[in-house]
């Protein structure tokens, strides 16, 4: 029935049913028990290994639902400092043979005030937080650090980890921030800052920088050494895609923006892999791109996550998906 309806307001509508169910508390019967495979990354006591990515609950309104259906963590956002419309519709598009999206939605939110309002009011949820911020569109690169440093503090009471989304390829330029000097540039203001709000509130919120899938070799070394000599706390691999590959003939692969879904699985694998490598075990790396299927979760952790978030193949296959996906990290991970 979703899939006849255009794709943001089928969107809407489940959200606002997941909010509705879950009030009613029909949920945990529907659903069962989520997965419990508990575990300890960038020091956060995770339920199970299996994430809803940024860009779902963009108003961060549902994370409590999206627990229930079996997510032991949530990424909220992505928020900015003031709230923005996105860009004109239609912006989001199916490619459904191929279990994929084109989205160039310009990060649409209501801004991190009303957003952190949002999680105060409706955080009923055991499982992890993480909070997705960005810059606002019109703020300029130059100025882009200041948009973050507000984002941080404002959303440093309620967030478990706080993740830099410095890729999204529907924001003009933000891409030019992951290149190497302009990453660490802003990296090492967003840590001391991180230093100053957890000597001021006595807790410490880890900070996780989230990449592109669209980088060279050389760029993820750089950028790899950027975060090491940062002492980055953790890495979300990978944001949408700017290729088309594997959608080319579909009517939408005109449309501007980012690819997710399973055609870029490869893709992302690859970029977890490489800073896999780089990284080599110093920094955690949540894993996300292309997961459609159980064994596709598996071989993220094969490939060097220690976590994993869905976005696409959860719009194609539902909540089922999130516990075949926990339950076989689970026993992966047992073995
Ligand atoms: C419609 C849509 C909106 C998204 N919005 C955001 C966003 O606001 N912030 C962000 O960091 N990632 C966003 N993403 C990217 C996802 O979090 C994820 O990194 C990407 O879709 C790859 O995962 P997937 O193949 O499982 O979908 C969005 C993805 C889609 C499809």
């Amino acid at each position: 029935m979703l899939f006849c309806l255009d794709p943001e307001t089928a969107h809407k509508l489940t959200l606002a049913s997941l909010r509705t169910a879950e009030h009613l508390r029909l949920l945990p019967g529907l659903m069962g028990k989520p997965v419990d495979d508990p575990v300890t990354v960038m020091g956060l006591s995770f339920p199970n290994r299996v994430g809803l990515a940024a860009g779902m609950d963009k108003e961060a309104n549902t994370a409590a639902a999206f627990g229930q259906l079996g997510f032991g963590f949530v990424e909220v956002g992505t928020l900015t400092p003031r709230p923005q419309p996105g860009n004109p519709k239609p912006r989001l598009f199916r490619c459904i043979p191929q279990q994929a999206i084109i989205n160039h939605m310009g990060i649409n939110n209501p801004g991190v005030d009303e957003g952190v309002e949002n999680i105060r009011r409706t955080r009923r949820f055991n499982g992890i937080l993480g909070v997705n911020i960005s810059k606002n569109k019109v703020t300029p690169n130059d100025e882009a650090h200041q948009d973050y440093l507000a984002c941080l503090r404002a959303v440093w009471d309620v967030a478990d980890y706080v993740a830099i989304n410095f890729s999204c390829p529907n924001v003009p330029n933000l891409q030019d921030l992951a290149k190497a000097d302009s990453a660490a540039d802003l990296l090492s203001l967003m840590k001391s800052e991180q230093a100053n709000l957890a000597s001021e509130t006595g807790r410490y919120v880890p900070l996780v920088m989230k990449v592109s899938p669209d980088m060279s070799e050389a760029q993820i070394r750089d950028l790899a050494h950027v975060f090491m000599d940062c002492q980055l706390d953790g890495l979300i691999c990978t944001n949408t895609t700017t290729t088309r590959e594997g959608v080319e003939n579909s009517p939408h692969a005109s449309q501007s923006g980012g690819m997710s879904g399973k055609p870029l699985y490869n893709r992302a694998n690859e970029t977890l892999a490489a800073f896999a490598q780089e990284l080599n075990g110093s920094i955690p790396i949540i894993g996300v791109g292309g997961i459609t299927t159980a064994e596709d979760a598996v071989n993220k952790i094969k490939a060097g996550a220690s976590l994993v978030q869905l976005y696409s193949g959860f719009v194609y296959n539902g909540p089922p998906l999130v516990r075949a996906a926990a339950s076989a990290i689970r026993d992966y991970c047992n073995r």
